[in-house]
């Protein structure tokens, strides 16, 4: 399975923050915010990975993370001119995907949770056409919405719904297979103009082919577009990682936890950011005997 990764848009609710820098590169406590959505991807097993962001932006990105092989992945980079829309990631990365499957992350969604690196592999091996993840939120008419039966077998998607059928909103991790292309380049610009990705999943309901897993009230799943969410996430990643003693999102962790990188390899990850807390722990990591299980 390929990933995409789309960090573009243009932060507007976030600036002057993104006025010079883009917003999936602000600081979400004590690393930047494009860690959590890579590390979604790393721990569901991906390793080749293309982040999309916007012409100005990508040089940032690249010098974050370069091919990515210091973390055992290859990471290529492509350019959204425009916010024509969630869905025109898929165009952009058409021959990226090729055949394979793809799962697609939104650049500013945190997800943690107990499990997680399960439920996703659960979901990759079951994939049959496309599987979403719902989460249960209190305002859901700001997101796309899906309606459940009860057996929990999705009925009904509606993209930011004035009189939502429910409050299960769909979050912005998706998971499709290679048909997936041909599906987003069909589609048609909605009233606002854009190539929404709630039009591919309907297309794949439409087919009886979309799965919806539902993340429990132990999930936290946290989007970030104003600075009060920015804010409360950071909080929310310190508290955490400040009672547990472990770090959230952590991508040294997760790849040597995968297997994606040695503990040597690791270690060196994290003497190169000596003297920092992060580099500390990084190094703590490559000497524990046994892989350890982050939460996510
Ligand atoms: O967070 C989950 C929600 O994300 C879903 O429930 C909705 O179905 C989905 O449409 C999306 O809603 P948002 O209102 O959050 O979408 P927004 O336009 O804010 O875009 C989400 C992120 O994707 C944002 O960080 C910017 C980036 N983006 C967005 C568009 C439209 C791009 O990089 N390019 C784009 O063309």
């Amino acid at each position: 399975m390929k990933g995409i990764i789309l960090a573009g848009g243009s932060g507007t609710r976030l600036r002057p923050l993104t006025g010079a820098l883009s917003k999936q590169m602000l600081p979400v406590y004590d690393k930047p915010m494009i860690y959590y959505p890579l590390s979604v991807l790393m721990l569901a097993g991906v390793r080749e990975m293309l982040l999309i962001s916007t012409p100005s932006q990508l040089g940032m990105f690249e010098d974050l993370l370069g091919d990515g092989s210091r973390l055992g992945l290859t990471v290529e980079y492509a350019a959204q001119d425009e916010p024509r829309g969630i869905a025109e990631s898929l165009i952009i990365g058409a021959d990226f995907i090729g055949d394979d499957q793809v799962c697609l992350v939104l650049g500013d969604n945190i997800f943690h949770g107990p499990r997680f690196s399960k439920l996703l592999g659960d979901s990759v091996a079951n994939l049959d056409g496309c599987e979403l993840f719902g989460y249960r939120v209190s305002d859901p008419s700001r997101y796309a919405v899906g309606e459940i039966d009860d057996d929990a077998r999705l009925l009904t998607l509606e993209e930011k719904p004035a009189r939502p059928r429910s409050n299960l909103a769909v979050t912005g991790l998706y998971m499709y297979d290679s048909d997936v292309v041909g599906i987003a380049k069909n589609i048609a610009p909605s009233d606002r103009g854009e190539l929404e990705i709630t039009d591919v999943n309907r297309a794949y309901l439409a087919q009886g082919r979309a799965g919806l897993t539902e993340l429990g009230r132990g999930f936290a799943w946290l989007d970030m577009g104003t600075p009060e969410s920015l804010l409360n996430a950071g909080q929310y990643v310190q508290l955490l990682e400040q009672r547990q003693g472990e770090r959230i999102a952590c991508i040294e962790e997760v790849a040597l936890h995968k297997g994606f990188i040695t503990p040597q390899q690791c270690r060196r990850l994290g003497e190169e950011m000596a003297g920092t807390a992060y580099g500390a722990y990084v190094c703590a990591i490559a000497e524990r005997p046994s892989p350890h299980t982050p939460a996510g």
